[in-house]
């Protein structure tokens, strides 16, 4: 199906992208370019191509239609934030939570690797529409890659092909020239792997050119370039620059039993539960009431002409962590994921389904882990093994998603009341605080922490900064972002609220005090309320709480006692907590708004 480089008809009439394809051509010596058109029946070739080199296994279609199933190399199975670099012209601009390297130098580096990178493989130009095509807050990229496999998970992930060609040949809007390569080159007669990638990793990005260079890994937010890459490292340029914010955050809509719609966008590092809260479903006692699901992972928000915030998802599917996605914990992402959708890295099961920890109370007696190895309960427990990788995941339509919003795609966005940080904290950290107002919540979302997790390489389990969530995609000053932030509210007319939740504290035993998942219904019913001017809620030192009456208990009792310990604020504890907030800030202290210094003056003093 890829044409020779002779027979090649570009999909577009765009002279600057023809142009620019041809000269990267050059560079990477591919054997052929397929300008992707985004048809079901290119997916689908792609898919057979995929299964016939061993990429992709075609699951029981009894069981599973339309999935597929894909191991990766061992050593390519997370973002890689060390080999992540932001090279502004200066280093100042990338500031000190960003990997810089000099622009001229790297631009170097980048020449020699991707010379003849793509040398015995097809290169796909692949357009993509973050948002949906047409819309006033949707972005355009082309990504060059010699992955059949991103081609295909970008499908479902973004709006590509011919509606985005056309987008292009209108040539209104800036396109972000996106360059992908697995770093793999075949010479000829060389035998291709199930997986190509490359020990040598670079994801670079240029946030003056606008342009993302991504080399050596295969794996989602390395290699899917619209979402991390562009969607929030380069779009965290674009809208400091233009007013608007690109940001790490679910989308979700809390109706009421009287129809009236509450949005809420909310912050959480990776794999610390975006999914499920955007999918949630109201557990018993809160019959009338329903969350609509518009994204789980990014928001770009904009305010309107009458100053009141609205956001967009600007992708078109979830690529969702696996493990601990079950029946119980998230029903509406399993119905999400039971069709159409691609596998990477759970674990395969003998009649040609998958498996992943949490999946089931009863794992399979026996499987392929995710290397392919045969893996049984009890091979597991002896070699301490998982199954599926603690990073595995799905990639999923989100029009599949039984609870997805009917103004998903609205080209305008939906209207935005509240924001809402959390994080993964064992201690110290109540369930539910509402901010005193803007400033104060901006101060709140600036020193999130979280526990790490295994969506990016490296140690699990250790408290971290993470500023909104943003730590490892804003693509510029950290300080400067939150100056933009505390910014923003200058062009509103109504102020959406800002809380901060904990669904992981523990108790001195180590259990969690709350049972999370659908429960946090409660918490966002306050939340919306609270957004009405219809909730009550106490002063603490830091921010309003609800008290016991203010969350509605039907359909579960909880103790008035275990309440007080989830919601408890120990002044010792917090005031340590100050201090971890200044690890960070130390580090930004030229950039740092006076806002922050002042709302952490105020935190000490009220503590
Ligand atoms: C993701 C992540 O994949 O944050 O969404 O790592
Ligand atoms: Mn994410």
């Amino acid at each position: 199906m890829a044409q020779t480089l002779e027979a090649v008809t570009p999909l577009s009439t765009n002279k600057h992208l023809v142009r620019w394809v041809e000269k990267m051509a050059e560079l990477m010596k591919p054997s052929a370019i397929h300008w992707v058109d985004g048809s079901e029946g290119e997916y689908q070739k792609l898919c057979d191509l995929m299964v016939a080199k061993g990429t992709f296994i075609r699951l029981n279609q009894q069981l599973w239609p339309g999935c597929f199933y894909a191991r990766s190399d061992a050593g390519d199975v997370a973002r890689v934030e060390d080999r992540t670099f932001i090279c502004s012209l200066s280093k100042d601009m990338a500031g000190p939570t960003n990997n810089w390297v000099n622009p001229f130098e790297m631009r170097r580096t980048l020449k020699s690797l991707f010379r003849g990178c793509m040398r015995g493989r097809t290169m796909y130009v692949l357009p993509y529409s973050m948002g949906p095509v047409g819309s006033p807050m949707s972005q355009i990229g082309v990504e060059l890659t010699d992955s059949p496999y991103v081609v295909v998970n970008m499908r479902i992930m973004a709006r590509i092909g011919l509606p985005v060609f056309k987008e292009i040949d209108k040539d209104e809007k800036r396109v972000v020239p996106c360059v992908h390569s697995v770093g793999m080159p075949l010479g000829p007669g060389d035998k291709d792997v199930a997986w190509p990638c490359n020990q040598e990793k670079y994801i670079v990005h240029f946030p003056e050119t606008r342009e993302i260079w991504s080399y050596g890994s295969g794996y989602g937010g390395n290699a899917l370039l619209g979402k991390k890459c562009f969607a929030l490292r380069i779009a965290s340029n674009i809208a400091r620059d233009e007013g608007w914010m690109a940001e790490h955050m679910l989308i979700l809509g809390v109706e009421n039993p009287q129809g009236e719609k509450t949005y809420i966008a909310a912050a959480f590092p990776s794999a610390c539960g975006k999914t499920n809260l955007a999918m949630l479903i109201p557990p018993p006692g809160f019959e009338g009431w329903k969350v609509w699901t518009v994204g789980d992972d990014i928001a770009w928000i904009k305010p309107d002409e009458k100053g009141e915030l609205r956001a967009i998802n600007p992708e078109a599917g979830f690529f969702g962590v696996a493990p601990g996605t079950s029946p119980k914990t998230n029903p509406n992402a399993i119905e999400t994921l039971s069709r159409n959708t691609i596998f990477t890295n759970v674990a395969l099961t003998p009649d040609g389904g998958v498996w992943w920890e949490g999946l089931t109370d009863q794992p399979p007696a026996e499987c392929l882990d995710w290397q392919g190895n045969r893996w049984t309960p009890e091979i597991g427990k002896q070699a301490g093994k998982k199954a599926a990788h603690p990073n595995s995941r799905f990639t999923a339509p989100a029009r599949q998603c039984p609870s997805i919003d009917p103004h998903w795609e609205d080209p305008e966005g939906v209207p935005i009341s509240a924001f809402v940080f959390g994080g993964r904290r064992a201690s110290g950290i109540p369930l539910v605080y509402q901010a005193f107002n803007w400033s104060a919540g901006v101060y709140v979302g600036a020193t999130m922490g979280s526990e790490t997790t295994a969506a990016a390489a490296g140690a699990v389990g250790k408290v971290r900064r993470d500023p909104m969530a943003m730590l490892p995609f804003c693509g510029y000053h950290m300080g400067e972002y939150f100056r933009h932030w505390l910014r923003m509210q200058r062009t509103l007319s109504v102020t959406p609220r800002i809380f901060h939740v904990n669904w992981f504290r523990k108790d001195e035993n180590g259990e969690f005090l709350w049972p999370g998942f659908s429960q946090n219904m409660r918490v966002l019913k306050w939340i919306t309320e609270r957004t009405r001017s219809r909730a009550a809620g106490k002063e603490t030192p830091i921010g309003w709480v609800p008290h016991y009456e203010d969350i509605d208990w039907q359909g579960m009792p909880f103790a008035r006692e275990k309440f007080e310990q989830i919601q408890n604020v120990d002044r010792a504890c917090w005031r340590s907590e100050v201090i971890g907030h200044e690890e960070l800030f130390i580090d930004l202290h030229d950039h740092l708004p006076p806002e922050m210094i002042y709302e952490r003056e105020l935190l000490i003093c009220r503590l």
